[in-house]
């Protein structure tokens, strides 16, 4: 019975063990015995257990289950554990809740009161692991409101998302490293009818091919060597929701052939196995490299190719969107000096204009990066250039100065740097969608003096 709940008694007293074993496999557990800490935890190693049952004093230890307990805390925290005491001995109990135990039971106990406290304690650690996936789903929900970006590039990408995130047809985004194509596969599921079913990611290029077959498709017991027992593959895993294959460019030729088998039956059969299992399951993928060129090179398959890339979404680069450098910017000082328990901070505007004018060859990842150094190295309240690294800085000063040439006939200069600075300002104004605080910084003046401009050149009236 492959559903059976599995429970681990650990007592020194072999009549408390027999007991046990008979009360607990009568109520329909998989019971495991122990006579010791040690033989507990060589079980603990090997296999999962739903709730764990142990003595407190064992073999003249006072404290043998209280070592279990912080062994456990350290390996296998979600498993509950029942502590088992001696009849009076409540302060000990208590202790033992406080170190992390779900619950005690003091002996002498009745068999009903074994089935119940065991019953209650596996509801009650599920519920917690409920909780926690609950959690751990909002926190990705955020992601969606923390994808940021105002220019017209990412809106059009966003946009893009909201119109297919529910289709069930493939989706591949490509982009350079760091641009956010993960990001973009958890918002596609998230903002999709299968949100609360699982988004499993697995990353093509980080396993050697005969694992990945097995990760992605399963394999049944003594397929290879080392395949101890039945496993089920991711696609099995993400059955109502969404698998997202990072990296499919490092797929070997060989699984690329079972992938697209799996695409076009929407079945998979585990390595060993000799049954397809159906599936139902939203394909979404990702690379860096240039698919359609390895395709037509024979690199990639090129069948495939085009199986995946019914809806293409492209991440561009971070240069190319180099008004989403502000926002990222600040996104990311809040988001690091909160997880640094510091103080927002503020930028100056000359180091925001460096950070605008690096090409950022490692994109969003390559700006949070930088961001988190330059967080956790300041001293003062405000970001600098000098909390910059020295490339950046660099990148900075070799930004070309304009060489204009003076014409024979001569100019009025005056009239001229005016119309210079009057063009460049209503830029700073539109693309800051007139907030001159941005625009300030964009132009690498203070509020003050760029006050002082608009009312010069009379671009204050409105
Ligand atoms: N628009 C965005 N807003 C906020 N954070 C972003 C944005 N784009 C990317 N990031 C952040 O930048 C980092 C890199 O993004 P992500 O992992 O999605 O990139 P990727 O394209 O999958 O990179 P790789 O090709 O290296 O796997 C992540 O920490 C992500 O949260
Ligand atoms: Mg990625």
């Amino acid at each position: 019975m492959a559903n059976q709940q599995r429970v681990l008694v650990v007592d020194d007293e072999t009549s408390m063990r027999e007991v046990l074993e008979i009360v607990l496999t009568n109520a329909g557990y998989s019971v495991t015995l122990a006579g010791d800490v040690d033989e507990a935890a060589a079980h603990l190693e090997r296999e999962q257990f739903d709730a764990v049952m142990t003595d407190l004093f064992m073999l003249n230890d006072r404290q043998a289950g209280m070592r279990l307990l912080s062994w456990l805390q350290e390996h296998a925290a979600t498993t509950p554990v029942i502590m088992m005491t001696a009849h009076g001995s409540i302060e000990t109990a208590v202790e033992a809740m406080r170190r992390g135990a779900i619950d005690y039971i003091q002996k002498p106990f009745s068999n009903d009161e074994i089935r119940l406290r065991v019953k209650r304690a596996i509801e009650q650690r599920n519920l917690l692991r409920e909780n926690q996936a609950l959690r751990k789903e909002q926190a990705r929900h955020g992601d969606i409101e923390n994808m940021i970006g105002k220019s017209p590039a990412t809106q059009e990408v966003l946009t893009m998302i909201r119109r297919v995130a529910n289709l069930p047809s493939t989706v591949a985004i490509h982009g350079e490293s760091g641009a956010g194509k993960e990001l973009v596969a958890r918002a596609l599921h998230q903002l999709s009818d299968r949100a609360k079913k699982p988004f499993v990611a697995i990353n093509c290029g980080g396993i050697p091919e005969s694992l990945l077959e097995s990760e992605l498709f399963g394999h049944k017991k003594g397929a290879f060597t080392g395949a101890v027992e039945d496993k089920e593959g991711l696609f099995v895993v993400a059955d109502g929701g969404t698998i997202f294959l990072d990296e499919i460019g490092e797929m070997p030729l060989m699984l690329q052939v079972k992938l697209l088998r799996v695409l076009d039956n929407s079945t998979v059969t585990p390595v060993g196995g000799t049954t397809a299992v159906k599936v139902n399951v939203r394909v979404l993928s990702a690379t860096n490299r240039d698919l359609k060129k390895m395709s037509e090179d024979g690199g990639f398959r090129s069948d495939l190719y085009y199986r995946l890339n019914v809806i293409p979404i492209h991440v561009p680069p971070l240069r190319q969107r180099p008004d989403d450098i502000p926002l990222l910017t600040r996104h990311f000082i809040r988001t690091m000096t909160s997880k640094m328990g510091l103080k927002d901070l503020d930028i100056s505007a000359e180091a925001m204009q460096t950070l605008s004018r690096y090409p950022w060859p490692g994109n969003v990842r390559e700006l949070g990066n930088v961001i988190e150094r330059a967080v956790a190295l300041n001293t003062v309240d405000r970001l600098e250039v000098a909390d910059l690294p020295q490339q950046l800085r660099e990148a900075a000063s070799q930004v070309k100065k304009p060489s204009p040439t003076l014409p024979s006939e001569g100019i009025d200069l005056e009239q001229q740097t005016a119309d210079f600075e009057i063009a460049l300002i209503t830029q700073a104004l539109e693309r800051s969608r007139y907030s001159q605080k941005r625009a300030a910084e964009l132009l690498g003046l203070s509020a003050r003096s760029l006050r002082y401009r608009l009312q010069k050149y009379g671009l204050d009236e409105n």
